[in-house]
């Protein structure tokens, strides 16, 4: 009965054409996670045009920095900025803050200047082949919101300090082997969100150096991702009118935290941090990632 509905549900809001694509293609860009009707799943611009004609502000551009392409914001929020190339395609997007906390300043964290001097710290997702961001190259338009999911890890100004390789490329299958070897752990699986999957997490592990980045898998696909920071220097504020203008931030906390786990493998500091500051980041149509094909992993 409750299946029934769900795809009842689906195929009336996501249409024939998108359905047509299948659950886990990239067809969307949207952030934040939300039980409440209408509040989650805020919508980005999946391409330039798109964002100038929603009113999104210019926050960067190649020719100040190269690593961003044309870096937009809406209403001055730097919490989910996406970017885009030359020609207008989207090309990834920036989880920003202007204080991350001392702690989380070191990667995947980069520094970035805003046009007027602002700094400010972020978690940067290229979606298409970072070398082509500020080039007149055109990039495979086949999939609508990309190809890959890289994480900038380090600035490459001096490959003898830092190694050529300043991306972390996430798998984009869902392989133990794969995501173990790159120190992965299984979590829960959850509704409007898929398979989650934290890094060098274990039971008695200190909560001020959890791994920001979490990924999320569908039918053993990458669809989604997002960044918890729990560490104590975290940014944090309950103040109304914060949460107003970073509308895109999730504030969850205490045991609910353990549905995005195995049974038995929750950091034990984890539920004591208090409420964290989280956001998740949607590829694809999230009423699909109802774990329904990651059934038996949920018990
Ligand atoms: C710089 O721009 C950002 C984003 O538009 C804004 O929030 C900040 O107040 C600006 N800083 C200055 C010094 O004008
Ligand atoms: C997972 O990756 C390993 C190592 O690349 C490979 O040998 C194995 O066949 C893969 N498993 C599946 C189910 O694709």
């Amino acid at each position: 009965m409750l299946a029934t509905c769900l795809i009842g549900s689906l195929l009336v809001s996501s249409g024939i054409a998108s359905a047509s694509f299948g659950p886990t293609a990239w067809t969307d860009l949207k952030t934040t996670w939300s039980a409440a009707p209408f509040k989650g799943f805020i919508p980005v611009p999946t391409s330039l045009s798109d964002a100038k004609s929603r009113g999104w502000d210019e926050m960067l551009t190649c020719a100040k920095d190269s690593r961003v392409g044309y870096l937009y914001a809406e209403n001055e929020d730097i919490s989910s900025m996406p970017f885009y190339n030359s020609n207008g395609q989207i090309y990834g997007i920036i989880l920003g803050m202007t204080d991350p906390g001392q702690s989380s300043e070191i990667p995947p964290f980069n520094s970035y200047t805003l046009s007027n001097g602002t700094a400010f710290w972020g978690v940067q997702a290229y979606f298409r082949d970072p070398a082509y961001v500020c080039s007149d190259t055109s990039v495979s338009t086949n999939e609508k919101i990309g190809d890959r999911l890289w994480f900038r890890v380090g600035d490459n100004f001096c490959l003898f300090l830092l190694g050529p390789n300043s991306f972390y490329e996430v798998p984009l299958v869902e392989n133990s082997t794969t995501l173990d070897n790159d120190g992965w752990l299984m979590g829960g699986c959850f509704v409007g969100m898929g398979m989650h999957y934290w890094r060098y997490v274990s039971v008695d592990m200190d909560c001020n150096t959890v791994y920001p980045i979490f990924l999320l898998y569908t039918e053993q696909k990458l669809t989604a991702w997002g960044i918890a920071m729990a560490h104590d220097d975290r940014p944090y504020c309950t103040l109304f009118f914060f949460l107003l203008l970073f509308k895109r931030w999730e504030h969850p906390g205490g045991d609910s935290l353990k549905f995005f786990f195995q049974e038995g493998d929750m950091p034990t500091c984890l539920p004591n941090q208090g409420t964290l500051s989280t956001q998740h980041v949607y590829l694809g149509n999230p009423l699909w990632y109802n774990c329904l094909g990651d059934f038996q992993k949920i018990f």
